[in-house]
């Protein structure tokens, strides 16, 4: 028995649809008036024909839908005001789910974080032990680490000291704080990068793009003389001038640094510095899927093998005899 009447099927469209123009239930009526080969069976709804569902069903989801790819056209729009201009998907290695990080990306990666970026942005999330089995063999980090001066203390005469780093300091700070990383930087705050990728829209994308988007002002655009041109970058005028260039490090493994290889490889380290669990996630995810297929196998079997004897089986109550 189908007892919608055209009020009630406005109120369930303004449920279904996203809010927007459809939310309005004139709009809906409308909509619906517009279309009476959709609702042939409204007015008499009592007739009970259950073939008059399928109609208005049809009409709630097209509507639904139309009001979806209106609040769609809008999103888009304003995306790239909000987002900067948007970037390609780049083929990363590690992105696909049985695939693992590229371990010798991550180390050179470091490299070119440590040499080119540590200078202004902070990896604050990030110890050196982080980096044990990660890129670099124990030893490594631990000499890495004794490099830099960490002040510690008080001791026991109260006082505040400076020692060599250890594996458990977490990477050094380029300032002691955000005033004087603005002042340094003409007003503008360098983020940290230690969850970086996973801060910005289309995090790897967008870094890689905006690291290697840098160009000159298109024709009729000016900006101030302190800022860099860059469209990947919301506004598309960066204070950051552009750091990757051609050779700007000189890769122990004999990688050409070009500036394409310089931004996969930092990008490459600022994601794992941003998920560093990814690795265990996507096996733990196969071992969970594997041993659920397990399961999917039995519960079919039983289902087909013992349950359907009780489901198919036929109670007869006999009262005359
Ligand atoms: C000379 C200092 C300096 C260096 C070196 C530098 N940056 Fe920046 N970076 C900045 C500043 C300043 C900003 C903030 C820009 C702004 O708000 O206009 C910034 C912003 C960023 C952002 C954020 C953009 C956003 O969407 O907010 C990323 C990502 C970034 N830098 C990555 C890097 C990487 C990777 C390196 C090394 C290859 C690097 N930067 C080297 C100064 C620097």
């Amino acid at each position: 028995m189908s007892k919608l009447g055209t009020g009630k099927i406005n109120r369930l469209i303004a449920h279904f649809s996203l809010p927007g123009f459809l939310s309005q239930p004139s709009v809906a009526a409308s909509l619906l008036k517009a279309a009476p080969i959709l609702t042939p069976k409204l007015g008499q709804a009592e007739s009970g024909s259950s073939g008059s569902q399928f109609p208005k069903t049809t009409a709630l989801f097209g509507a639904g839908a139309s009001g979806f790819l209106g609040c769609a056209t809008i999103a888009y729009a304003s995306d790239e005001a909000e987002h900067g201009l948007d970037c390609p998907s780049y083929p990363w290695p590690h992105i696909s789910i049985l695939s693992s990080y590229d371990h010798s990306s991550i180390r050179r990666g470091h490299q070119v974080y440590q040499q080119v970026c540590a200078s202004c942005h902070s990896m604050s999330l990030i110890s050196y032990r982080d980096l044990v089995g990660v890129a670099y063999a124990e030893e490594e980090t631990k000499a890495m680490a004794a490099e830099i001066e960490v002040v510690d203390g008080p001791s026991d005469e109260g006082k505040m000291f400076t020692r060599p780093g250890k594996v458990s300091d977490r990477l050094p700070q380029p300032y002691t704080n955000e005033q004087a990383a603005r002042f340094a930087n003409g007003g503008a705050y360098p983020p940290d990068l230690s969850l970086i990728t996973k801060a910005r829209h289309n995090g790897q994308n967008y870094v890689f793009a905006l690291l290697t988007g840098y160009h000159d002002y298109p024709a009729g655009v000016t900006i101030r003389d302190e800022l860099h041109y860059n469209p990947y970058f919301p506004g598309g005028a960066i204070v950051m001038p552009k750091m990757l260039n051609d050779g700007a490090v000189e890769y122990e493994d004999g990688t050409p640094a070009t500036e394409a290889q310089m931004g996969k490889d930092v990008v490459t380290f600022l994601s794992w510095a941003a998920e560093p669990e990814m690795e265990e996630r996507k096996l733990m995810g196969l071992k969970w899927i594997f041993v659920l297929s397990l399961v999917l196998l039995q519960a079919g079997y039983y289902r087909r093998m013992r349950w359907s004897v009780l489901i198919s089986r036929k109670l007869v109550l006999d009262v005359v005899n």
